[in-house]
């Protein structure tokens, strides 16, 4: 499946308007995660309210004990910091890296920007070593900008 074709998927996903904004959020990962086939975990994580940290929001894959994450620590809380997306195509050869399973093997943290701010994030883990392009980075920020829009 393209990004391309899965655009459409995403909007229609995100009108559900009849739905609230974290189940859209639940489609949207489960249909991502569907699709592609290297995405085997994906979530969004947000700001928690004034704190330097994040929280686990919607998700699909395995359940995470990781529901809070202090700015600056792993993958997602330097994104929280940096404001960059950080594509990971080994996760074994990062030090400042928060475990979730043992079979994810690289990983892709995109940041959400509401209002030009770092609100939040959508983090992908992939069982595969290297599966991630520039092409999905751009999708992602596409992703994150649709998702800005009903928050
Ligand atoms: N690996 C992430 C933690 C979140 S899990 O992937 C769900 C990190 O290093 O920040």
């Amino acid at each position: 499946m393209s990004f391309q074709n899965l655009k459409p998927q995403v909007d229609s996903i995100l009108n559900l308007e009849e739905l609230s904004v974290d189940q859209r959020l639940t489609q949207l990962c489960t249909m991502l995660k569907e699709n592609i086939t290297y995405y085997n975990w994906v979530g969004f994580y947000f700001k928690n309210g004034d704190k330097n940290e994040l929280k686990l929001g919607p998700f699909a894959g395995e359940p995470t004990d990781h529901i809070i994450i202090p700015f600056g620590k792993g993958i997602c809380g330097q994104v929280a910091v940096s404001n960059q997306n950080f594509v990971v195509a080994d996760v074994n050869a990062q030090n400042n890296y928060i475990a979730c399973s043992i079979h994810v093997k690289a990983e892709i943290v995109v940041p959400l920007f509401l209002n030009g701010k770092n609100v939040g994030q959508i983090d992908i883990d992939s069982n595969i070593v290297d599966p991630f392009s520039e092409e999905d980075e751009r999708f992602l920020e596409w992703v994150n900008e649709k998702v800005a829009e009903i928050l």
